[in-house]
């Protein structure tokens, strides 16, 4: 599970991080009894249904199921994978996580990529400063306003203009060819050989969210096209998509976080500028529509997300539609307009940040701003244009944060077309579900699905128990038979539960939850242990608790064994099979006994009330 982390170091990294300082830095929590609880940070609420446990270190939402440890929290807010997360937890712990080389003689072709990255960055870096095109790209650079710190920070530099001077340089520093080729720092030559893909051009390293570097940017000083497109980055590799990845985040997202606000810009260079304006969360798009994927990533840092986009791209389909998407995976979106011709970073840098920041401030609500777009596209008297506007609003109507927003624009919608209200309605209706399921296979697929497990009532009393101490961890087992428990996620959990007990002196929850990697399995534990009502009982009510719960398991497997054990005794009878019949019948009758000797199980359900 730790995946090429030593155990020991995992365990490190887990005592020297608190939990629910962790969580305090996304959401706020409030004190409830033993547990903390707030607004689920992974599914949208209005009540909190989040539930933290500061003893055992878990958190768990009765919502959406979302549950788990430091890990889980770090991989499902921040979309790391767990050595990801365990490395970003290590650095803000001070936790010294040793080279994967060292301990496993292998590194992941992904870490492979990130160490040429970093190479090639330090390459381009040095090429800025030390090498006469350089001195042009460095002038460049300056000439458009970005300052040395900004440099510094954003790590950019200088793509000599040589066919092989990246290529020569890696192959003396021991990076194979094929492995340059992987990272798509370097083509294959169509006869024969190798050469850099980035010539002559201002170097944009783009990080991913913890900072390291996934692709590049290279841009040509040329005005006109004679050397290629204006910018040419990465091409997909293991490590880098453009379509989940936002330029500048791994810089803007505390300052996001602290705002509840992002801004998205579509290029490098609106986030440099904004950056060294004092405008710190911002990030881009880097030219494409807006993914679900990025959504994801911006509603884990931010309430609301403002998009600035270039005044000519703002109106394409493709940016409606990001929008739109955008919207629908839960952000609160707002479009701010940008004058004809600019971009956030010539505006800034004509009018600056103040002005930049009323531009923010006095961004529309998505819907409002499409349906005034709408309004003034569109010839509202004449049937096509009614329709077509129509037609363009209810994707829009779709992505509403709540019932309340949709109402309002509806309404709205109504008005400026002068019709009933229930016949846009109608409308919508009809849309919802095609509409929802349509974006969902395109681009929501790599949403959280929530995920509810049905444990029955008594089989979660019997878990949270359990978990309360080996002592009664060891009475569930003089009590309990697994067969009791009608759900098989239940049975293993239990089933680990006694084998750890068996063999600790202290029942370390974090053990069982390292036993299993099934998020439901997991999430299942996660509940049981942090469910609120048990928090505050003494060992003699645990105990008695734990006794009634699996004596009504204890009867309700009696009455489904009695169930099974009578349909198949009726079909003996029905083919005259009366041995088999009364061989069953006996069985039964042993059941019943055992049943009424129970005096827990009198008196409630069945058919056998005396
Ligand atoms: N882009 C790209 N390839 C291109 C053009 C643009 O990948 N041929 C991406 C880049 O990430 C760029 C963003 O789209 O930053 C926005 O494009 P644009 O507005 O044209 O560039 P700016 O960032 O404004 O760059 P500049 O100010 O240098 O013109
Ligand atoms: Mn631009």
């Amino acid at each position: 599970m730790s995946q090429g982390i030593p155990e020991e170091i995992v365990d490190e990294i887990r005592q020297r991080t608190d939990l629910v300082s962790l969580i305090n830095e996304y959401i706020k929590l409030e004190r409830r009894g033993k547990n903390m609880v707030g607004l689920c940070p992974f599914h949208n609420e209005k009540t909190p249904s989040f539930s933290v446990s500061p003893d055992k270190q878990l958190y768990h939402c009765f919502g959406c199921g979302a549950s788990g440890n430091v890990f889980s929290l770090i991989m499902q807010m921040e979309n790391l994978t767990f050595p990801e997360a365990a490395h970003y937890l290590a650095r803000k712990a001070g936790v010294t996580v040793p080279e994967k080389k060292a301990q496993t003689g292998v590194e992941s072709l992904k870490d492979k990529i990130y160490r040429l990255n970093e190479l090639a960055a330090r390459f381009y870096a040095y090429h800025l400063h030390n090498s006469e095109g350089g001195k042009k790209a460095y002038n460049y650079l300056l000439k458009r306003g970005i300052k040395q710190e900004a440099i510094e920070l954003f790590k950019l530099g200088y793509a000599p203009p040589g066919w092989t001077g990246f290529y020569n340089f890696a192959l003396k520093k021991g990076a194979p060819p094929d492995l340059m080729v992987k990272s798509g720092l370097v083509s294959p030559g169509r006869e024969k050989g190798y050469y850099d893909r980035f010539r002559d051009r201002v170097m944009f390293p783009i990080f991913n969210i913890s900072g390291k570097i996934a692709g590049f940017g290279g841009r040509t000083m040329s005005e006109g096209d004679k050397s290629g497109p204006k910018y040419l980055n990465s091409p997909e590799t293991p490590v880098f998509d453009k379509g989940n990845m936002l330029y500048g985040l791994n810089l803007a997202r505390e300052e996001i976080r602290r705002q509840k606000k992002a801004i998205v810009t579509e290029g490098y260079t609106d986030v440099i500028t904004a950056y060294q304006a004092g405008i710190k969360n911002c990030v881009a798009s880097l030219g494409t529509a807006l993914t679900a994927e990025q959504g994801r990533l911006l509603r884990n840092q931010a309430d609301t997300v403002v998009t600035a986009y270039d005044s000519d791209t703002a109106g394409q389909a493709a940016t409606w539609r990001g929008l739109a998407i955008l919207q629908s995976t839960g952000c609160l979106v707002e479009v701010a307009e940008m004058p004809e011709g600019s971009d956030p970073d010539t505006f800034i840098r004509k009018n600056g940040p103040e002005k930049f920041h009323d531009l923010v401030s006095e961004a529309l609500p998505l819907i409002k701003y499409r349906l005034q777009q709408l309004k003034k596209r569109h010839d509202l008297t004449s049937d096509k244009g009614r329709i077509d506007f129509i037609e363009e609003l209810m994707p829009f109507l779709l992505t509403a944060v709540n019932q309340i927003e949709q109402d309002y624009y509806l309404k709205k919608a109504a008005e400026i077309l002068d019709i009933e209200e229930d016949a846009l309605r109608r409308e919508l209706k009809k849309r919802r579900s095609y509409d929802k399921r349509k974006w969902k296979k395109e681009d929501l697929s790599k949403e959280i699905e929530p995920q509810k497990i049905s444990l029955r009532p008594e089989e979660k009393n019997i878990l949270s128990l359990m978990l309360q101490s080996k002592e009664i961890a060891e009475e569930g087992r003089n009590l309990l038979k697994l067969d009791y428990l009608d759900n098989s996620e239940a049975k293993k959990v239990i089933e680990e539960i006694w084998n750890l007990s068996a063999g600790e002196l202290v029942f370390s929850i974090e053990k069982l939850l390292n036993k299993f990697e099934d998020q439901q399995i997991v999430s299942i534990i996660s509940e049981a242990a942090t469910n609120p009502e048990m928090q505050d009982i003494t060992d003699q009510t645990a105990k008695r608790m734990l006794s009634d719960s699996i004596n009504k398991l204890h009867m309700l497997w009696i009455n489904r064994k009695l169930k099974e054990l009578e349909e198949k005794r009726k079909s003996y009878e029905a083919r005259g099979m009366y041995n088999e019949a009364n061989e069953l019948l006996m069985k039964e009758n042993e059941l019943i006994k055992h049943k009424g000797s129970n005096p827990d199980l009198l008196g409630k359900g069945g058919d056998f009330n005396g």
